[in-house]
């Protein structure tokens, strides 16, 4: 499996300037990233050295094919999902893949707690809440 690939959906940000900002957040931190615009957010992510994934999927994963659902994250402000199971997440309150999204306007993502694997798990905000995607 690879981690090279850069895929993720397109769309159109407005503004097209080299790079978009990128907050990260991970529990009490907070990583302020300026993105090379279109890049892929998993990608992104683990070239930052926050991985979206459990240490047990870190490795075990369909290297951003969007099909493994391991590499879910919170978008608080981001594109609206475009993928089918991003889609489906969004609506039922789930992580969305980030190897199914394009950094392609600014963003703000929350990395998820997966120690307990298939569970969830508290990121701050409320259960039921759905995610902000900017629409
Ligand atoms: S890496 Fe498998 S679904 Fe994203």
């Amino acid at each position: 499996m690879s981690d090279d690939d850069d895929r993720g959906g397109g769309g159109d940000g407005g503004d097209r300037s080299e790079t978009v900002p990128l907050v990260v957040v991970d529990g009490d931190e907070r990583f302020e990233l300026d993105v090379e615009r279109g890049r892929n957010l998993r990608r992104v992510l683990l070239d930052a050295g926050l991985s979206p994934y459990a240490p047990a999927t870190r490795r075990l994963n369909c290297g951003g094919r969007g099909l493994c659902a391991t590499c879910g994250v919170r978008v608080r402000e981001g594109p609206p999902a475009d993928h089918w199971h991003d889609r489906l997440a969004d609506r039922f309150g789930y992580p969305r893949l980030s190897c199914q999204i394009s950094v392609d306007r600014p963003m703000t993502v929350a990395l998820v707690d997966k120690r307990v694997w298939g569970g969830r798990q508290s990121d701050g905000r409320g259960e039921g809440e759905s995610p902000d995607t900017g629409r």
